[in-house]
């Protein structure tokens, strides 16, 4: 394996270990949970998980590049869709949100990511 592949895969594993730390997270206290309470450290740790997710975004986004107008028109609706789960994940830990107000955000987190895996399944598929 030539060493621009490692780093292709490193990336690719980055990618999707940032998505199950995010969705994952949002998918669980939304549907097998009831105590959800942030953790101290947790604020950090979504940080580092929103930055290593556009950061690995960024580096496949390029790789790919150049793709069609069709992928552009989804990746819009992706990053769209980023930047909402990124905005939420980040104010649901702030002090103040209560159980019912944490609980309606990370089903829309939830909701959000689970629709950006579908679009990414597509971007996937398109030559
Ligand atoms: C919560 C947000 C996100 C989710 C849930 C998500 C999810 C995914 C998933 C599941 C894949 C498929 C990976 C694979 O099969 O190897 C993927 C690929 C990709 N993601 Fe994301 N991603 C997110 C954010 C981002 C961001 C912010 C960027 C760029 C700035 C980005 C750029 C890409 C690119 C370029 C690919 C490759 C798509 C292709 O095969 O052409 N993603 N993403």
């Amino acid at each position: 394996m030539d060493p621009s592949n490692l780093l292709s895969v490193a990336m690719r594993w980055l990618h999707l270990t940032s998505v199950v730390v995010i969705v994952g997270g949002a998918v669980h206290a939304s549907f097998f949970s009831t105590a959800g309470k942030p953790v101290p450290g947790a604020p950090q740790r979504v940080l580092f998980a929103l930055i290593a997710l556009l950061g690995s975004g960024i580096f496949q986004l390029l790789n790919r590049m150049p793709v069609p107008p069709v992928y552009h028109m989804l990746f819009g609706i992706k990053f769209l869709l980023f930047l909402h789960i990124g905005a939420v994940t980040m104010l649901v830990n702030r002090p103040g949100v209560d159980d019912a107000k944490r609980s309606r955000m990370l089903l829309g987190v939830a909701i959000s990511g689970l629709t950006t895996i579908l679009i990414s399944a597509f971007l996937r598929s398109i030559q």
